[in-house]
């Protein structure tokens, strides 16, 4: 039974009791791709009156528990927003310390990943990057590019606009060159244009750290996603927070702008 406060806190995030286990989660009806905003490691940082590089390493546990989950799970592709193109306005030694974190995660996950069947991709403008960062991630997604489990891709000097504006410009120059005309172009011409041509658009997203914005994240894809915000911080967000996400996310009806009355004709 759940006490007032607790029963108030999950009914304000669309759950209609505290989930204890993963047995609550439907098998049958998972997101294929969920998206996350890790928000929240410099708060919980400083909250703890330490430097806001200290919730960056903590978040990395987090950026585990949640890779392991979505593969024990099942999930098909799950994208983490880890480094914005607006992160670079950043102090230089967070940016800098940020990097290095990168190149160390990547060492330190690696095996693991490809030893669990996980296939990892990368978004975002990959040139910006230091060189090791670069070099790493070409190796560890050629290293990974044949697994079949889980694809993990990580959003690094990503933004939503910039990819847009990418697509916009392919598609530009495939008109000039007389490769496609103006009037062939439609939405599926710019899912292939973009970054993320390959990759199903996201079904749930979660945004942690209590901030309510998708913050330039996947802004095309992220038109029908179920969107879920928790006041946790990243750093502690755990296995059981993914499974309220989801948990969340199948008490939703998905409607993609027909009716509730059509959509239950059409599920049965
Ligand atoms: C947002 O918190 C988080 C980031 C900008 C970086 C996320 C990085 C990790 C979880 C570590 C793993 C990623 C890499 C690159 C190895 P914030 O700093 O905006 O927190 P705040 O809103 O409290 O300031």
């Amino acid at each position: 039974m759940l006490n007032n406060f607790a029963s108030r806190y999950y009914m304000s995030y669309g759950v209609k009791y505290m989930p204890e286990t993963v047995e609550l989660i439907d098998k049958n009806r998972l997101p294929q791709h969920i998206a996350v905003i890790m928000d929240g490691n410099g708060r919980w940082a400083e909250a703890k009156g330490e430097d806001r590089l200290f919730g960056h390493f903590h978040g990395v546990t987090s950026v585990r528990n949640t890779v392991e989950a979505c593969a024990e799970l099942g999930i098909g592709y799950l994208t983490l927003y880890a480094f914005s193109t607006e992160n670079w306005q950043r102090p230089g030694d967070e940016v800098e310390g940020l990097m290095e974190l990168l190149v160390q995660t990547i060492e330190n996950e690696i095996k693991s990943l490809h030893e669990n069947n996980i296939r990892l991709q990368v978004i975002g403008n990959f040139s910006m990057l230091p060189a090791l960062a670069q070099q790493k991630l070409d190796q560890a997604i050629t290293l990974t590019a044949g697994n079949t489990g889980l694809t993990l891709v990580m959003a690094l000097s990503y933004s939503g606009r910039w990819d847009i504006s990418n697509a916009c410009r392919l598609i530009a120059e495939k008109v000039a060159n007389g490769q496609l005309t103006s009037k062939a172009i439609t939405e599926d011409t710019i899912k292939e244009h973009l970054s993320t041509s390959k990759i199903p658009y996201p079904e749930l997203m979660i945004r942690t750290s209590g901030e309510y914005r998708i913050s330039n994240f996947l802004l095309y894809e992220v038109a029908y996603a179920e969107l879920y915000f928790t006041p946790v911080c990243w750093p502690d967000f755990d296995k059981k927070e993914l499974y309220n996400a989801i948990i969340s996310y199948q008490q939703r009806e998905r409607r993609f702008g027909k009716t509730g009355q059509q959509v239950k004709v059409i599920n049965t």
